[in-house]
């Protein structure tokens, strides 16, 4: 089985989570599985919040509605990806760079089923990158103060995020305590947010694998 189609098993098995209202929508290759799912239950939920303008564009491709977060309330249900998840549900997100709304539709949501293919499980966090969203004036700052926390963060060169703003991606770090650095990494000047999803970590993982798809935390 490809990385991918383990990625598919995972998405499709997160839509029996769909229960009516509006679907909290995250981003990526995985999520873009679970939005194609979408379109085949289009009974059984009213329409989707995005967490990105490239999903967004997808669910539309579809004729799924998106609605403005503002609009919406509190959802029943968010989906969404990760580039590392460890056996308490404390992930790792922002690959694709869109980890501030993530940040914000989860947090929005009651319950937050992360999909990922099993090579995202991993024992302590830190290995992937540690994606910081900046404010592009504060970049150089903020990588001073990454760098005194023992990370080496690296600019995501030609990127920009649906927010107008940069990456730096930190390298070297061995996330231990991700409540406790993701509190301290947010405290900096200049940070939107940091892809340390620990303070608000998923509810349940499902995890694509060679015999199926294996479910943490339901
Ligand atoms: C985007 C994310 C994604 O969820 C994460 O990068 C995983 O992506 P993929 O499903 O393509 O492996 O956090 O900002």
């Amino acid at each position: 089985m490809t990385q991918d189609e383990m990625k598919a098993a995972a998405a499709l098995e997160a839509l029996r989570f769909v229960d009516g209202g509006l679907i909290g929508v995250g981003t990526g290759s995985t999520v873009n599985h679970f939005i194609d799912g979408l379109d085949t239950i289009r009974q059984r939920f009213d329409g989707a919040v995005s967490s990105s303008e490239a999903s967004s564009e997808r669910l539309r491709a579809l004729g799924i509605e998106v609605v403005d977060l503002n609009e919406a309330g509190e959802l029943a249900l968010y989906v969404d990806g990760a580039d590392e998840a460890d056996p308490r549900l404390n992930l790792i997100k922002g690959g694709g760079g869109a980890l501030t709304r993530e940040k914000i539709v989860a947090a929005a949501s009651r319950t937050f089923v992360c999909i990922a293919d099993h090579s995202k499980l991993v024992d302590v966090l830190g290995g992937f990158p540690l994606p910081v969203e900046v404010i592009p004036m504060a970049r150089a700052y903020v990588a001073g103060r990454l760098g005194a926390l023992g990370g080496k963060p690296v600019l995501r060169e030609g990127f920009v995020t649906d927010n107008g703003n940069q990456i730096l991606d930190v390298h070297g770090l061995r996330i231990s305590d991700p409540v406790a650095l993701e509190g301290e990494i947010n405290q900096i000047t200049g940070v939107v947010t940091n892809g340390i999803f620990a303070l608000r970590p998923a509810d349940v993982l499902l995890l694509g694998t060679e015999n199926g798809v294996e479910t943490i935390g339901d």
